[in-house]
């Protein structure tokens, strides 16, 4: 069963956009999608670690903001020819909060 943790409210999050949010587990990068979906992924670009928060939001991806990768925020999966992938977190929206699935920190106390 998941537990979700409360790691801030959904209005932090400028629609289309991205910012990075500190839990108690270190930061996570939070995109918001036009349809109000949120998703949580790590900051660091698979080709050279580019901070995908400061990243163009289109429908479901982030374009990277230093070459121009582009990554699904549903899989973490770099576009296209380019191979990659970053790790992503769940997470969701309830009563205007952003909340994180648990998991992420036993995800991040392994890696
Ligand atoms: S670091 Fe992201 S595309 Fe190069």
């Amino acid at each position: 069963m998941s537990v979700w943790i409360d790691i801030g409210a959904l209005e932090d999050v400028p629609l289309r956009g991205a910012r990075m949010i500190k839990t108690p587990m270190g930061c996570v990068a939070v995109f918001r999608t036009s349809e109000n979906e949120v998703f949580a992924l790590d900051n660091a670009c698979p080709h050279k670690a580019g901070p995908l928060a400061e990243g163009i939001v289109h429908g479901k991806s982030v374009t990277c903001p230093l070459h121009n990768w582009v990554i699904s925020l549903e899989t973490g999966e770099a576009q296209g020819a380019d191979e990659g992938r970053v790790a992503t977190y769940q997470a969701r929206v309830e009563n205007e909060r952003i909340l994180l699935d648990r998991a992420f920190l036993r995800a991040r106390v392994a890696a």
